[in-house]
């Protein structure tokens, strides 16, 4: 852990927009991070926060076994904003009314403003926000002042402005709430006193230093799979340690057209990384041969990467470090307070640790967001189409390829995914997609070209619109766009005879189709 000097503390009782507050108040350069809301206080206190917003959750306050926090935390002498569900754990603690259901209210609603002062500095009188809740403050404890209210909550939001204690019943931290993040801004700056010391530019100078010291005169490996997070992580890393940095980069054969030879050109070539390349196509297709049950490719996919991965750092030595690209979503993940969920499918990280080699890991990003790790690529000069580059699944075309993976049906789809990304980024959509791929079926449909009857392939076309994978909406594109992709498919590409458009969301798909 790393005590930023002005942190704000997000203590997570399992809201699904728990993440979101912590973004917003990031985007106020002012650091933040997030416990679980069982936190002991003494690593509350480690954190030495400026603040603290108890964030929102499903339960109810009253409810058996509703989470709290460690009571200590009100003792703390430090703001503290409780948003919806934090809200009403600070309306219990200090002895108000929380009424139960009968009063839910979820979606827009007009927030009217009592008293501009604290958190709503230089807002106006009335404001729209994002309402989510089952229960409601019937009654704000003592020494809480109503500063807002809605139709159907009269204590839309309070404070104590002595203890410097805050609730908002709505979330200001989804977009819905227009103004959300200028109250967030507020409570930052104006009620908690934090300075703007969050950078990027400060995050890569102190990285580089850590990094540095902590490798000394070791060997350092790293998994290229060319996405952003690896990419953005080994250009660091190679700052800091220059070519004591290996780069090992393993085209498994199922990546995009021309892909591993661009992966080459910019690392090798134009930033000056030290870069193996591993051509290891037929070793992941002797192992995908039969297979057609998606978990099962997805395993074997794994399994070979670590085993060519494995070859190659025992030909190097003294290696010490492993590099990896861990985000901050994938530790909340473990530490949140959320229950176990199921396994959808098995996400096979590049990357993977081979389980003999003794590595330390470097992860410089354990603490950021995507969009901050696109700023820290900027920050070193990776180039613009690795940073907005839509992020492409480790076990590559593998699971677009619906039923057994063979050569002959991953060049098919090399293909179609070729055009579909020309025809996506000529019509200027590329980067405000979130993924947009070829899928190959493995079922064949009758046609006619020329007068012939034909019997051949369908292609879908999957493109999504998502903020981080989690859920996703098929994106709209215009009529013209799927006419010139599905013409330009199926007389281009050999073995096609259909093309077909995916629109379903996620949920209750998934992005993939395996
Ligand atoms: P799904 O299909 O679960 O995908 O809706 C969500 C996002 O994750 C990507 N994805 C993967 N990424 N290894 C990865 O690194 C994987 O095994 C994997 N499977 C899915 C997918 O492309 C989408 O962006």
């Amino acid at each position: 852990m790393t005590v930023h000097e002005d942190n704000i503390l997000v203590l997570d009782f399992g809201s699904q927009y728990t993440q979101l507050i912590a973004r917003r108040i990031r985007e106020c350069r002012v650091y933040s991070e997030i416990l679980p809301c069982d936190a002991p206080i003494e690593q509350v206190r480690a954190f030495a926060p400026k603040g603290i917003v108890l964030s929102g959750g499903p339960a109810s306050v009253y409810a058996p076994g509703a989470p709290m926090v460690d009571p200590g935390v009100f003792d703390l002498g430090v703001p503290i904003l409780g948003i919806c569900y934090g809200m009403q754990l600070v309306t219990r603690h200090f002895g108000g009314e929380v009424g139960a259901a009968g009063h839910r209210e979820f979606g827009r609603a007009d927030l009217i403003i009592d008293k501009p002062a604290g958190l709503f500095d230089a807002l106006g009188e009335r404001t729209t926000v994002w309402m989510s809740h089952g229960d409601r403050i019937d009654r704000a404890p003592d020494g809480f002042t109503t500063i807002a209210h809605t139709t159907n909550a009269p204590v839309a939001a309070f404070a104590d402005l002595n203890r410097r204690i805050y609730g908002l019943q709505f979330h200001p931290e989804v977009v819905h709430t227009p103004e959300g993040s200028a109250m967030l801004e507020n409570f930052a700056f104006s009620v908690c006193g934090a300075r703007p010391t969050w950078t990027m530019a400060s995050f890569v100078e102190e990285q580089t230093t850590r990094i540095r010291e902590k490798v000394g005169g070791a060997g350092v490996i790293c998994a290229l799979s060319g996405g952003v997070d690896s990419s953005v992580a080994a250009v660091l890393v190679h700052r800091a340690v220059g070519d004591r940095l290996t780069c090992v980069f393993v085209d498994n054969g199922l990546l995009r057209a021309g892909e591993a030879d661009k992966v080459v050109a910019t690392f090798r070539d134009h930033l000056g990384l030290k870069l193996v390349k591993v051509g290891a196509a037929d070793r992941f297709l002797t192992k995908l041969k039969g297979v057609t049950d998606p978990e099962a490719k997805r395993k074997a996919i794994g399994a070979t990467f670590i085993d060519v991965f494995h070859d190659e750092a025992v030909k190097l030595s003294d290696v010490r470090f492993l590099v990896q690209g861990t985000l901050y979503p994938d530790v909340i993940e473990s530490v949140s307070f959320k229950g176990p969920s199921a396994t959808i499918k098995t996400h096979h990280n590049v990357g993977g640790l081979p389980e003999d080699l003794k590595f330390d890991l470097i992860e410089p990003f354990r603490e950021l967001f995507k969009d901050e790790v696109r700023a820290i690529g900027r920050e070193l000069g990776v180039p613009e189409e690795i940073i907005t580059r839509q992020p492409f699944p480790g076990p590559g075309l593998a699971i677009r390829i619906l039923g057994e993976v063979t050569p002959d049906r991953v060049a098919l789809l090399q293909r179609a995914d070729t055009i579909v990304l020309e025809e996506v980024r000529a019509a200027g959509l590329y980067e405000r997609i979130w993924q947009s791929f070829a899928v190959l079926l493995p079922v064949q449909s009758v046609g006619v070209m020329g007068d012939e009857r034909t019997y051949e392939n369908v292609v879908v076309l999957r493109a999504v619109t998502s903020v981080d994978g989690m859920t996703a909406d098929w994106a709209q594109l215009p009529y013209e766009l799927l006419g010139t992709i599905s013409n330009r498919i199926i007389n281009e590409v050999r073995g096609v005879n259909r093309v077909c458009y995916d629109i379903s969301s996620k949920p209750p798909s998934t992005i993939e189709w395996e």
